[in-house]
């Protein structure tokens, strides 16, 4: 069975790692690629949650929950639009700090509150399927 849970967090594992490397990176051409990878990873992972797991947190486990990890993810997407704006700038290790700060905050909340409720709350074909939807998504690049 593909765990969605199980596939979400390594995206946050791997993300983080791509924020330390960003943190310890120099000017130049690997921290835009850097950049550019783990921009481009956490956009398909947020819209990956948005549209496949938190209509589900929505329903199962609460609104409230659902409407502060729709913030956070804004918040996140407002970081790294900075982040990718100050580049090749001063400003772009305070960026990544910041960027990488709320993506703590708001990946501890995922992973040991809101994921652990849904899992609860899901039938084990229901954690299938989505677990399915999300391992397709992923491999398509989008929802
Ligand atoms: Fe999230
Ligand atoms: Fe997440």
């Amino acid at each position: 069975m593909n765990d969605p849970i199980a596939t979400l967090k390594r995206d946050h594992r791997e993300a983080a790692a791509m924020l330390k490397e960003l943190a310890e990176s120099k000017p130049g051409a690997a921290r835009r690629k850097t950049t550019d990878r783990v921009s481009a990873a956490l956009a398909l992972h947020m819209q990956i949650e948005e549209k496949l797991v938190y209509p589900l947190v929505a329903e199962r486990v609460g609104e409230d929950e659902e409407h502060e990890a729709e913030t956070e993810h804004s918040l996140a997407r407002d970081g790294l639009a900075k982040m990718n704006e100050l580049v090749d700038e001063g400003g772009f290790g305070a960026a990544v700090a910041m960027v990488t700060a709320g993506i703590k905050h708001h990946v501890k909340e995922e992973e040991t509150e809101i994921f652990p409720k849904l899992k609860e709350k899901l039938a084990r074909d229901e954690l299938a399927k989505l677990g399915d939807e999300v391992a397709a998504a992923k491999k398509a690049g989008g929802v």
